[in-house]
Parts: structure tokens; sequence; C-alpha cells
């Protein structure tokens, strides 16, 4: 690995180390090694694959407020320290600017291929067995529940309603965001990837419903998934 990635990993992994919820480093790792691999038979620039992926979490509007996501502060302040080029930075900047969840609801994607590859990585590493280990780890930090039989997921969440959290629950999450993100996937070779991880998660929740003897979530699970 080149010698300023090594420095700029440091960098983030201080911005990043207190967070246990879901956004720690060891996200932050699996997002840069996903990308590597989706990247690896791709005409892309590394350099910047790799710098959009320890970047794409520093100014988290959940961890570090409105004000650093709208500016990007400390994406900013970390490729100027490094005196990373004009036009490198440019294109790092607007990829990062254009990756999540939220913001793919309110029709933003990444435009620059290097922007695609994170994104995807960054939406693989919230589905299969790293995704629920992920909303189990965030459910707790937030003194959520992992499941409530009376309450069913809302599956029409826009934007808003994404945003603003709702008291829901670990496996409602799952529904709400986790089910639909393999069809979200921009490169060719995340989609397989993002079958089988589809795939486990259905057969988790499957196997959940199953073993609490909750026959109507399991017809719950088998309609949503007809749609
Ligand atoms: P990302 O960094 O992939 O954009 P998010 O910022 O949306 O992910 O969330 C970080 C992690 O926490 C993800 O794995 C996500 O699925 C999980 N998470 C977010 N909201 C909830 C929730 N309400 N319940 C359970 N897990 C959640
Ligand atoms: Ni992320």
């Amino acid at each position: 690995m080149e010698k300023i990635i090594v420095n700029i990993k440091k960098d983030v992994e201080a911005l990043l180390n207190t967070d246990k919820s879901g956004h720690g480093m060891d996200h932050i790792e699996r997002v840069l090694n996903l990308s590597y691999d989706l990247a690896n038979n791709m005409n892309v620039n590394m350099h910047i694959v790799s710098l959009i992926a320890l970047l794409h979490d520093v100014d988290d509007y959940k961890l570090f407020g409105e004000d650093n996501a709208k500016n990007l502060s400390n994406a900013r302040r970390i490729l100027e320290k490094y005196e990373i080029d004009d036009n490198i930075k440019e294109i790092v900047l607007t990829s990062i600017s254009q990756i999540g969840y939220s913001k793919r609801l309110k029709g933003i994607k990444p435009q620059y291929l290097e922007g695609m590859i994170v994104s995807d990585a960054d939406m693989l590493d919230a589905m299969g067995a790293c995704g629920i280990a992920r909303s189990i780890a965030y459910a707790s930090t937030k003194g959520r529940k992992i499941f409530d039989e009376n309450i069913f997921p809302t599956l029409d969440l826009d934007a808003s309603g994404y945003v603003k959290e709702k008291d829901t629950t670990m496996i409602n999450h799952v529904f709400e965001k986790l089910l639909k993100l393999k069809d979200l996937m921009l490169t060719d070779n995340a989609k397989d990837l993002a079958l089988i991880r589809h795939n486990f998660m259905v057969n988790f929740l499957k196997e959940y419903f199953k073993e609490l003897k909750l026959e109507n979530w399991e017809i719950f699970l088998e309609k949503y998934l007809e749609k």
C-alpha cells in the first residue's frame, strides 16, 4: 500500500476510533478491501478509490453533525494536509458527497466509476453477515430492541422518514433498508456478491421467525419477497 494511504488511514482511525455504532475503523477496512476486490478487473484509478473509501464516513452527519456533512470539513482537511492534487481532490470530495443510502433515496448517486465502486462496497458491508452484525451493534448502542412481534416494518420509508429514524427494531431495519440494497448496486462485479449477501439475510429472517414460531411473520416475509 502507498505510504500516503497508510498515513491517511491513521488519521481516519483517530477520527473514527470512538464509534461503536457500526462506523468504526473495521467498517472502513472492510470497505477498502471490498473496493479493491470490486475494482480488480476494472479500468479505474486505485489511488482515488482508496481515498474515497478511507474518507467516505469522516464527515457522516450522524457522527460529526450537519455542518461537517455539508462542507466535508474532515475529508477536505486531510486531503489538503497530504497535498493531494486539486483535480483528484475534486473527484474524491464530489464522490463522497454522492455516497449514502439516504442520498440515494433523494436520487443522488455517484457520477465517477471510483465513487460507484466505493458506494457498492459501502452498501455490501451493510448486507450479509456483516450487515446483520452491524445492525445488532447499532441497535444495542441506541438502546433499541432487536425485535418486537407487534411492530411491523414501514415499507415505504422515503428519505425524510429514514433520516428521522423512528424507533424501529433491528429486524425491521433489515426490511426497511438492508433488503433493498441489492437493487442499488452500480457495478456488475457487486451485483453477484450482493445477491449472495441478500439471500443470507433472507435465510436469517426465515430461521429467526421459525425459531420464534411466528407464522404471521413468516407469511409477512414471503409476501415481502413476492413484491
Ligand atoms: P453506511 O455507513 O453503510 O452508510 P449507515 O450510516 O446507514 O451505514 O449505518 C451504519 C450501520 O448501522 C449500518 O450497518 C446500518 O445498517 C446500521 N443501522 C442504521 N440504522 C439502523 C437502525 N435503525 N437499526 C439497526 N441498524 C441500523
Ligand atoms: Ni460507510
